[in-house]
């Protein structure tokens, strides 16, 4: 099924991983331990018991992994540094076969002709700053500006575009709020310092990385929308607080230099000991200006009033716990992923809509990760039928077209991934790759849909600037 979709002059097709995700190598090197290490290796805690010590081994194998990314024939490549193979304990002492491998990868993808968008920040945490407070303490966000610099300056001079932090919404909730994630602190809404540490170490970032001669900067964060489990007052308002909660809280401070509510605003003052003069301070850091901004996408979320006969079990990924303002309800009548979120495409129209609306001085967009969990192997042949993957992509983007038509200023869409890799507490039980990959042998196989994409940007005008 060849895609007719046609994208202006210019806009920017990419894939991305994340380092943790896709490195292994967690030994090699001098590499410190992660907070991703720690908690995966406690029993429990990853679904199967699956590791990421070897993982799919792209920290050896990243020349064959760049020829896939080269053939498949993206502009961008999204990965992340992995801060722990850099800054062993977060600070200080630094790495320099950590700087290698990145510079061997980095140069590898410029030879390609492949621009990298580095994230700095996707959730591997050095375990030494973890075990000083973590996001919790605002001593990380200032380690974190160091290592911007060290990056900035190390990098700048062959790389031009910068993500800060991978989905801080998500790190936080899951990974604070909640224990379903690394570090697994399991705080509720006491975990909001993550939520505003992690912020104040993007603005400084930007400021570190613009000062070492960043071209453009950006974030990546996840957006989606809130859908009200029905019209009830109960449910509008337990809709509304959930999607500040997610949406906003990470949103408006960057684009607008505030917190969504005077509730959440007041927490984080609560929460943090700091005072109001120091909390305008830290967001007039926050909101510095930046060139793109990066919207991950998957699926809505439906939301209503926590209910005792309300049943979210089995269908969303995690259960909100009993006591906190909200209660998570399956959106019914859509098809759904074999991880088994649900697929709605014009989703990605309605956060994009929202995000217009909101914010009037929204940069340029970059789709910095979309795609789906469907768990198609090699067939007798070799081949790999991922049919639903490519329906699920199609769909997005033609989503994405209509979008930009109407008025969305997007200027490139990242697959997430370009091969399968460690799903966090899902382990490798679930495949997102354009790429599959046998975890015995670690053989990469371009699935059907990797063909499928790389036909699409083939098709693409050849003005395109790269
Ligand atoms: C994260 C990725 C993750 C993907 C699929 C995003 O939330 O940034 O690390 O693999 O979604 O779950």
């Amino acid at each position: 099924m060849p895609s007719s979709l046609v994208f202006p002059p210019g806009f920017r097709f990419g894939t991305s991983t994340s380092a943790f995700q896709i490195e292994g190598a967690t030994d090699a090197d001098g590499r410190g331990v992660s907070i991703w290490d720690v908690f995966a290796a406690e029993p429990g805690r990853v679904l199967r018991g699956d590791s990421p010590a070897v993982g799919i081994d792209h920290y050896h194998r990243y020349a064959e992994d760049v020829a896939l990314l080269a053939q498949l024939g993206v502009q961008d490549y999204r990965f992340s540094f992995a801060w722990p193979r850099i800054l062993p304990t977060g600070r200080g002492t630094v790495e320099r076969r950590g700087l290698d491998f990145y510079d061997r990868l980095i140069d590898a993808l410029l030879t390609a002709g492949i621009n990298p968008v580095p994230t700095l920040y996707h959730w591997d945490l050095p375990l030494a700053l973890q075990e000083a407070g973590g996001w919790m303490a605002r001593e990380t966000a200032e380690a974190f500006a160091d290592y911007a610099s060290l990056l900035g300056e190390h990098f700048a001079d062959r790389v031009t575009d910068w993500l800060t932090l991978n989905e801080m919404s998500v790190h936080t909730l899951y990974g604070h709020g909640l224990s379903e994630h690394a570090p697994g602190l399991g705080l509720e809404l006491a975990a909001l310092p993550a939520a505003h540490y992690q912020l104040l170490a993007h603005g400084l970032a930007v400021q570190r990385l613009r000062a070492a001669g960043a071209q453009r900067i950006g974030v990546a964060n996840q957006h989606f929308p809130v859908i009200p489990a029905s019209d009830d007052d109960a449910d509008l308002i337990a809709a509304h607080v959930f999607a500040d909660l997610t949406n906003w809280t990470f949103g408006d401070p960057i684009l607008r230099g505030v917190y969504p509510s005077d509730e959440i605003a007041g927490g984080i003052l609560q929460l943090t000991g700091m005072s109001p003069e120091q909390l305008a301070a830290d967001l007039r850091v926050i909101s510095e200006p930046l060139d793109i901004y990066g919207v991950n996408y998957y699926e809505p979320t439906r939301i209503g009033a926590p209910q005792a006969d309300r049943d979210s079990s089995g269908v969303l990924e995690v259960d909100i716990p009993e006591g906190l303002p909200f209660a998570a309800v399956p959106i019914e009548g859509v098809e759904r992923t074999d991880f088994g979120w649900s697929i709605v495409p014009s989703g990605l129209g309605d956060i994009l809509r929202q995000l217009r609306e909101r914010y009037p001085e929204l940069p340029p967009i970059i789709i910095t990760e979309n795609g789906a969990s469907f768990s198609d192997g090699p067939g007798a042949d070799g081949r790999v039928r991922d049919q639903r993957r490519i329906r699920f992509l199609d769909a997005h983007l033609r989503a994405l077209s209509d979008e930009m038509a109407a008025g969305a200023n997007v200027v490139g869409y990242y697959v997430w991934s370009i091969i399968d890799n460690f799903e966090w507490a899902a382990g490798f039980s679930e495949r997102f790759g354009l790429v599959h990959v046998d975890l015995d042998t670690l053989v990469r196989t371009p699935k059907d849909s990797y063909y499928w994409y790389r036909d699409l940007i083939a098709a693409q005008s050849p003005a395109r600037s790269v």
